[in-house]
């Protein structure tokens, strides 16, 4: 049992339904587990939508007296268009367009929860560059729903990721969003040198690097 991250998913509620709390649980104890190894580098999110998940990532930090750094990155603008590679016969909910959050409410958000205010980006992935982005990442939480999407996710972030950082991505584990499973084999068999390991949890993909 870890009692900072129970107590801050008992205090707190969600702010939406794209994340349930057993999922929550196990991305804040990867966040825990990198920080606690003080591995070098900032936390970014990318498809951060209302922040529910963000919130819960600077609350930790914030419980910790960490000065890491939150990045967080969306469109503004909901989901692309799904590619051939997201084709599944469930999951039709997941439109263009769909989740279409802003980015004045996200900051509006932290605001009335008396958090930091992060570094909020409104891009679609395939425009991010490195100068976007924090010099190192200790660990990242992709939840962009699509192939395209976590491809683009770890193009922008594969060269700043620190050793021994870690990457949690949604919905690698599921049958509605097929394309998060392609993206994420497709970069661990080109990147297989510096895996430590891969499991999945829930619906979540978690990749250790060496
Ligand atoms: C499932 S929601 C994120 C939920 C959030 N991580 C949470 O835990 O509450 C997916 C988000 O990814 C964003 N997104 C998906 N693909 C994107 C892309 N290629 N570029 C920018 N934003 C994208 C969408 O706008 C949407 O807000």
């Amino acid at each position: 049992m870890n009692c900072v991250i129970d107590s801050l998913l008992r205090r707190f509620p969600l702010i939406s339904d794209q994340v349930d709390v057993s999922e929550l649980r196990v991305i804040l104890r990867e966040l825990e587990f990198v920080l606690e190894r003080n591995i070098q580098g900032d936390i970014v999110e990318l498809g951060c939508y209302k922040g529910t998940t963000s919130l819960f990532l600077a609350r930790l930090l914030a419980a910790r007296n960490e000065d890491r750094k939150l990045y967080l990155y969306d469109s503004f603008a909901g989901l692309p268009p799904k590619t051939a590679q997201d084709s599944s016969t469930v999951g039709d909910q997941f439109v263009a367009g769909e989740l279409h959050a802003t980015k004045a409410d996200l900051v509006r958000t932290f605001m009335k929860n008396y958090l930091p205010q992060p570094t909020i980006k409104k891009a679609w992935f395939s425009n991010l560059n490195r100068t976007d982005m924090p010099a190192d990442i200790c660990f990242a939480f992709f939840d962009g729903d699509f192939y395209e999407s976590i491809r683009d996710s770890f193009r922008v972030c594969q060269d700043l990721f620190s050793a021994g950082a870690t990457i949690v991505i949604d919905d690698y584990d599921s049958e509605a969003l097929p394309g998060a499973a392609r993206a994420t084999d497709e970069w661990i068999s080109q990147h297989s040198t510096i895996i430590k390991s891969f499991r999945t949890e829930h619906s979540l993909g978690i990749l250790k690097l060496v």
